[in-house]
C-alpha cells in the first residue's frame, strides 16, 4: 500500500502540492494584511505558510544535499532567528521603517548570493552556463544589490546615523547615468561570455547604484522608497526562484514584488506626488517655512490653555481627532484614547480622522491607535471623516500638520498641492497641539494655524494631553 502511495505520489509531488498549500496562505496572509481588524490573523496564516514551505524544502533538501550544507542552512536559521526575534520585539513603533528597511535590505542580499553561488554551482561542474542562467543570475544580482545597498542607506537615514536630508551634490544625473551604463555594459558581457568576473563587475557596481540612487531621497520620503525596495527584493526573490528552479520562490517573490509596488503607488497617491518626484525632486531639500508665531499677512497665532480647551471639548456635540507625526513621537496614543473615553462618556460624539500618511509609514496612526485598544469603529478613513468635518465643533489636531494644510487645496504653487487633506478647516473650531512654530514634514508653513477659527497649544502631545484629561474631568 506505502509502496503504491510512494510510486502514485512521489517526493516531487508532495513538495509541489504543500507548495500550493504555502502558496495560497501567503495570499490569504496579503488579504488579511489589508485590514487593521484581520492583519494579526493574517501575520499569523502568513508565518504558518512560512513555516510549512521551510519545512518541506528541508525535508526534499535532505535527500538531495550533503549533511554539512543542512548544518550550516540550519545555523544560519538559529542565528537569524536569535537576532530577529528580539529585535522585533523590542522595536518602537516610530523605529519601524529602518526595521522593515534592513530585514528587507538582507533579503535582496541573499537574492543576490543565491544567484552569484549558483552560476558559480554552475561553473564548478565543468559546465558553461545557459545564456538564460546567467541572465537571471545578473538580474538577480543587480536587483538584490541595489535593494541592499539602498536599504542600508535607508536604515542609516531614519535611524539617523546620517544626515537625513536629501544629499545632492554636483554631476548626481552624469555619475548615476555613468554606473547604470557600466552595469549594463557588464552585464551583457556577462551574458555573451558566461563569465563570472563581469557578474561579480555588476555586483559591485549594483551596490554603487544602490547607494547613490538612495543619497538624494529626503528622510521622511525614506518610507516610500522603502517600500519600493521592498519590491525589489521581491523581484530578486522571484528571480533566484528560477535560478533554482523552485516555484515557491517565484510566487512569493511575485507576490511581494506587485504588493510593494501596489503599496508605493498607494502611498505617492496619497502624498499627492507622483513616484518620480519623491525619487528625483530631493523634495525637503528646501525648507520654506517662516516657523515664527506671525502670520505672512501680519496675522498671530492665537495660544489657549488646557482649561479653555477642555470647556471648548466638554461642551461639544461632536469632537474629531486628527492624529499626526507628533502624536507617535510623544508616544501619546494611550493618553489621547483617555481623553477620547472621557469626553465620550460626557455624551460626545468623538471618532478618529485618519489620514492614509499620516506620521511616516503606511497605517502608522492605525498600529499606533489599536496599540492603545481604540475600537476600529472610532477611526474613520479621510473619505469617510471629509464628509463630517463641517458638523464638527472642535478639530483636534494632534501632532499632524502636512496632513490639514488647506495649502494642499487653494495654493496650487505649494510643494503639497493636489495631496488629499483632513478637511480640519471645516470644522466650528479647531485646536492644534504641537510644541513650537516649526514646519511638518514638507518644510511649508500652514496657514490655518493663523486662521482666526484656530487656536494653539503648545507643548509636547503627551503632556498637553494629560493637562487636558485633567482638565475636562472638573469641567
Ligand atoms: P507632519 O506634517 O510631519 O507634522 C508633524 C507635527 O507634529 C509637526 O507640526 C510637529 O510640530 C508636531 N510634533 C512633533 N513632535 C511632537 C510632540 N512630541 N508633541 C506634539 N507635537 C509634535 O505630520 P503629518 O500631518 O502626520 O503628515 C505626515 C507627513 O509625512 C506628510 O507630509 C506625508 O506626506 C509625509 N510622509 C508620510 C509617509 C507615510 S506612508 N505616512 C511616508 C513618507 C512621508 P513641532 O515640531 O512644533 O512640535
Amino acid at each position: 500500500m506505502s509502496a503504491l502511495l510512494a510510486a502514485s505520489f512521489p517526493l516531487s509531488t508532495w513538495r509541489a502540492t504543500i507548495y500550493l498549500v504555502a502558496i495560497i496562505g501567503f495570499v490569504i496572509a496579503l488579504k488579511g494584511l489589508s485590514s487593521p481588524r484581520h492583519a494579526r490573523r493574517g501575520n499569523l496564516v502568513g508565518a504558518a505558510a512560512a513555516l510549512l514551505a521551510i519545512a518541506i524544502t528541508f525535508s526534499a533538501s535532505s535527500v538531495t544535499h550533503s549533511t554539512r550544507n543542512l548544518g550550516l542552512a540550519l545555523g544560519a536559521m538559529a542565528l537569524g532567528t536569535a537576532i530577529a526575534v528580539p529585535a522585533a520585539r523590542m522595536v518602537k513603533m516610530t523605529a519601524m521603517p529602518q526595521m522593515v528597511a534592513i530585514f528587507n535590505g538582507v533579503g535582496g542580499a541573499a537574492a543576490a548570493l543565491v544567484s552569484v553561488t549558483e552560476l558559480l554551482h554552475v561553473h564548478s561542474t565543468g559546465v558553461s552556463p545557459a545564456t538564460y542562467e546567467v541572465v537571471e543570475a545578473v538580474l538577480g544580482v543587480l536587483i538584490g544589490c541595489v535593494s541592499f545597498a539602498g536599504s542600508a542607506i535607508a536604515f542609516a537615514k531614519l535611524q539617523e546615523l546620517m544626515a537625513t536630508r536629501p544629499i545632492v551634490y554636483k554631476g548626481q544625473q552624469p555619475i548615476n547615468a555613468v554606473v547604470g551604463l557600466g552595469i549594463l555594459g557588464l552585464g551583457l558581457a556577462a551574458i555573451v561570455t558566461g563569465s563570472t568576473a563581469y557578474v561579480f563587475g555588476v555586483l559591485g557596481l549594483s551596490l554603487v547604484l544602490g547607494i547613490i540612487f538612495v543619497l538624494p531621497i529626503g528622510g521622511a520620503d525614506v518610507p516610500v522608497l522603502i517600500s519600493l525596495l521592498n519590491s525589489f527584493t521581491g523581484l530578486a526573490v522571484a528571480a533566484s526562484g528560477f535560478t533554482l528552479g523552485n516555484s515557491l520562490l517565484i510566487v512569493a517573490g511575485t507576490l511581494v514584488g506587485a504588493s510593494g509596488m501596489l503599496l508605493t503607488r498607494l502611498m505617492s497617491k496619497a502624498m499627492g506626488r507622483s513616484l518620480p518626484n519623491i525619487l528625483f525632486s530631493a523634495f525637503g531639500a528646501v525648507v520654506t517655512a517662516t516657523g515664527t508665531a506671525e502670520g505672512l499677512d501680519g496675522k498671530a497665532v492665537k495660544s489657549s490653555t488646557p482649561e479653555d480647551v477642555s470647556v471648548l471639548l466638554s461642551y461639544a456635540r461632536k469632537v474629531v481627532i486628527v492624529p499626526g507625526y507628533g502624536l507617535a513621537v510623544a508616544q501619546a496614543q494611550h493618553v489621547v484614547k483617555e481623553l477620547a473615553d472621557s469626553l465620550s462618556a460626557k455624551g460626545v460624539d468623538v471618532f478618529y480622522a485618519i489620514h492614509p500618511v499620516a506620521g511616516r509609514m503606511p497605517g502608522h496612526m492605525n498600529v499606533l491607535l489599536a496599540e492603545a485598544n481604540v475600537p476600529y469603529d472610532e477611526l474613520k478613513e479621510m473619505d469617510e471623516a471629509n464628509p463630517e468635518m463641517p458638523t464638527a465643533d472642535v478639530a483636534l489636531v494632534v501632532g499632524a500638520n502636512d496632513t490639514v494644510n488647506p495649502a494642499a487645496v487653494d495654493s496650487p504653487g505649494s510643494p503639497i498641492y493636489g495631496m488629499p487633506i483632513i478637511h480640519a478647516d471645516q470644522a466650528q473650531h479647531i485646536v492644534f497641539l504641537k510644541r513650537s512654530m516649526r514646519p511638518g514634514f514638507a518644510g511649508i508653513d500652514n496657514a490655518l494655524l493663523f486662521d482666526d477659527k484656530t487656536v494653539l497649544l503648545f507643548g509636547d502631545a503627551k503632556d498637553t494631553l494629560q493637562k487636558l484629561v485633567a482638565a475636562v474631568a472638573v469641567a
